[in-house]
């Protein structure tokens, strides 16, 4: 019979610690980590053989921790697209922002925004996405919950340079060197990993994200089965889950199955973006938003 490999004691797990940011941004996403993911990596192990990111998104948490190898996945295939011009093809990557740019300068914005936006709805794709990532309004894409058609109008700040993105494609190039992008549902990419590796998951908020990600139904005990699949195979698991008790007055504390994780940290994220959306742009001064980060180990 094939025993699963003995648990790691956590107070054998020695962490990372301080770690420094890096903030410049690829794609303009809502839900992105970046601004915040040194004080998350600060509680990773400071030894693993290999890293997985299973909900990949705008990978700001990847960019920060620079792995030198690893895997980084998610489901969404336009946004996989682009990490995999980026890793294969970083010229490629400057040439569809800069072709989009070019056309949108040169006669009417908002049409050639909307032009962009139709085809990216008609055949989604990465070259597009990445155009409408940066320029559409409120800082990030949002997605139609009926249908999950791309829906924010033209944002009226003007996009990036393309010589300023292709410096920031160099440096994203760069740190993610040796990292290698699929499209995959998390339950794939949480099966590869092996003892020793660490898995950092930042799954769609249960309710307040579908909205923003699209409709795709997201179960969160799934979720913790796959979890605690890795934690059998001492594949260390860090997950980050919204702490506020309440989004868009839905009550969304979380409780995961007793045992399956050792520590609770929370990270303060300073003021909430969905909140901000919800009120029509307004912030909500004071309000402090923290996440959870649950540990394995
Ligand atoms: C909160 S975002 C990740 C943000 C990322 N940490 C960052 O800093 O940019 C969650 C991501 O999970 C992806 N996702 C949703 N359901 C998924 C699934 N079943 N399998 C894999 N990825 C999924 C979404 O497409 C989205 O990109």
């Amino acid at each position: 019979m094939n025993r699963p490999p003995a648990l790691p004691d956590p107070t054998d797990v020695p962490l990372r610690g301080p770690v420094l940011p890096f903030k410049t941004q690829l794609l303009k996403w809502v839900g992105s980590k970046q601004k915040f993911a040194h004080d998350i990596i600060a509680h990773f192990p400071a030894n693993m053989q290999m890293y997985h990111e299973p909900f990949l998104g705008a990978g700001g948490v990847m960019a920060v921790l620079a792995p030198g190898r690893g895997f980084g996945s998610d489901i969404f295939g336009p946004l996989v697209q682009i990490w995999q011009a980026l890793a294969a093809d970083p010229d490629q990557l400057k040439a569809w922002y800069a072709d989009r740019w070019q056309a949108f300068h040169a006669g009417d914005r908002v049409a050639a925004y909307e032009a962009v936006k139709a085809r990216y709805n008609a055949a989604p794709n990465g070259a597009d996405l990445l155009f409408l990532c940066r320029a559409c309004y409120g800082g990030g894409v949002r997605f139609r919950r009926r249908d999950g058609h791309m829906s924010p109008p033209c944002g009226s700040h003007p996009p990036i340079k393309p010589a300023a993105f292709a410096r920031r494609v160099d440096l994203w190039h760069a740190r993610l060197r040796g990292v290698q992008f699929d499209q995959l549902d998390y339950r794939e990419a949480m099966a590869r990993p092996r003892p020793g590796d660490l898995v950092y998951c930042d799954p769609p908020y249960s309710f307040s994200q579908t909205i923003l990600y699209g409709a795709q139904a997201f179960s969160l005990p799934d979720l913790f089965s796959a979890i605690e699949d890795c934690r059998r195979r001492g594949v260390h698991v860090a997950l980050s889950i919204d702490g506020t008790k309440k989004s868009g007055g839905v009550d969304c504390e979380i409780s995961p199955p007793d045992g399956l994780f050792t520590q609770e940290i929370m990270v303060n994220i300073g003021r909430s973006m969905l909140r901000r959306f919800q009120m029509g742009g307004q912030t909500m001064e004071g309000e402090q938003v923290r996440d959870r980060l649950l540990l394995t180990y």
